[in-house]
């Protein structure tokens, strides 16, 4: 039988869907990447938000017809919103077979296959203590050459707006022999870039011990990582500013294999939110941090998530936020509406931000977000770049492209010598906001 899987949500997500993938291929199934030609279709979906919520029921919604007209066809829903709702999916929505949760991508196999034998609906969201040994990864395509390796799962860290820790559980994290091993394992398969995921990475190995500031096994672990022989980039995501001590941030400064470029959720410039939003950060700490980090890797570069809108924003508030932002100066920026999830604290606020105030404020981070980067890519014009080669273009087959250290897709001709996977330098001759030219 064939299945088709669509994913919603971030990279632990994209990772959970290669698990899933992986378990089902390893039962027999054939994986296709039109919805069209599958028996089985899965949604890996995604709840931090409303709207991320409400994309994936009304996707599976509308399945009605086609449900009517190809009965056999078996539809699930996995992941954080499977985990959130539970039975209620399949209450709200009855031409859904499964409802799978965040420990369960392993089992799919065995789900599908009763749901097959029995043609009832299934529920499945329990915790699975085993799941810590089944994360290790598995590779598709001979010309892949980055992977994902899930080091940790769950958050402990309980961001008063954040569904997170309700649907992915505590902090558990791999051990570190296992981690290398994969790591190993994927390089002699042909990997070369490593993008490490966690949802508060930065306290890997902690097991919600607080925050050391003398050691940080998360910090060992890079360095383990930048040993292997053969591996020439490494990526991680997403690290917590309360756990990035002076250990981790000479890792990152000095390992060679470390991407210079970091993605630091700053949520919010004001003291006030942070504190209301359960940060355990100043923004004064934050710049601490973004500092030594550019003193010690000159010409390092970050990223970052922020929320408007968030319950008693005010116009002060939310000018601490755009003075933090330029006093970073972004490489890049995801800025989200703030969006009320139940059950977590901040929903026991009221909600009080004008939806207008919020797409306003979005606005002109965007815009500020916008103008620094235009002026990076500016000084970058003219200056040499060395690029992960990752082959043929996806727009434009006629030529190659890779990424930048700075996670900047890179495009040029195809020049001979240069394979798949090559490390080399390219000089910037034009640049737009997310893509440069050499
Ligand atoms: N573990 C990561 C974030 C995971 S969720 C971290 O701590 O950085 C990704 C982003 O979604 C968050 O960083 C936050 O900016 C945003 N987010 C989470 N809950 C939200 C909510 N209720 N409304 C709006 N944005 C939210
Ligand atoms: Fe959510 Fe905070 Fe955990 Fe990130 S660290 S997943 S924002 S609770
Ligand atoms: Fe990721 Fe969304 Fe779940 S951000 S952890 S897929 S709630």
């Amino acid at each position: 039988m064939k299945f088709y899987i669509k994913t919603y949500g971030c990279q632990m997500n994209e990772r959970d869907s290669e698990a899933a993938a992986s378990a089902l291929i390893a039962s027999g199934y054939e994986m296709v990447n039109e919805e069209g030609k599958a028996d089985i279709l899965l949604f890996n979906t995604c709840s931090v938000r409303d709207q991320a919520e409400r994309k994936a029921l009304g996707k599976v919604g509308i399945l009605i017809k086609l449900k009517k007209e190809k009965p056999h066809i078996i539809i699930g829903v996995l992941g954080c919103m499977a985990q959130r709702l539970k039975e209620k999916i399949i209450e709200d929505i009855p031409h859904v077979d499964f409802v799978a949760g965040t420990e369960q991508f392993h089992r799919l196999p065995e789900i599908i296959a009763s749901v097959l034998s029995k043609r009832k609906h299934i529920v499945a969201i329990d915790a699975d203590s085993e799941i810590i040994e089944r994360l290790a990864g598995h590779l598709y395509s001979d010309n892949q050459i980055s992977a994902y390796i899930s080091v940790m799962r769950g958050c402990n860290r309980f961001c008063s707006y954040c569904i997170v820790p309700y649907v992915r559980g505590n902090e558990r994290s791999r051990p570190m022999e296992d981690i290398i091993a994969e790591a190993g394992r994927l390089v002699d398969a042909g990997i070369r870039e490593i993008i490490l995921l966690g949802q508060n990475i930065a306290s890997y190995g902690l097991e919600g011990r607080g925050q050391p500031t003398e050691s940080s096994p998360f910090a060992e672990l890079l360095a383990r990582l930048n040993a292997i022989e053969g591996l020439v980039r490494i990526r991680f995501t997403s690290p917590h500013p309360q756990y990035f001590n002076e250990k981790l941030i000479d890792a990152v400064a000095m390992l060679q294999k470390v991407c210079k470029n970091v993605h630091l959720p700053m949520q919010s410039g004001s003291d006030r939110i942070l504190k209301l939003m359960n940060r355990h950060y100043t923004a004064e700490k934050y710049l601490s941090i973004v500092n030594s980090l550019k003193a010690k890797a000159p010409g390092i570069t970050f990223s970052t998530d922020i929320i408007v809108g968030f319950p008693t924003e005010t116009e002060a508030d939310f000018n601490d936020t755009r003075q933090l932002m330029q006093a970073v100066e972004y490489d890049n920026a995801y800025i989200f509406k703030y969006s009320t999830r139940s059950g977590t604290k901040a929903a026991e606020m009221k909600d009080d931000v004008p939806q207008s105030i919020k797409e306003e404020r979005n606005q002109i981070l965007l815009a500020d977000l916008a103008r620094t980067t235009e002026e990076h890519n500016r000084k970058i014009v003219g200056a040499d770049v060395e690029v992960l080669v990752e082959g043929v273009s996806k727009r434009n087959s006629t030529r190659w492209c890779g990424r930048s250290d700075s996670n900047k897709v890179v495009v040029f001709d195809p020049v001979p010598g240069i394979k798949i996977g090559d490390l080399a330098k390219f000089k910037i001759t034009r640049a737009t906001a997310m893509t440069l030219f050499g």
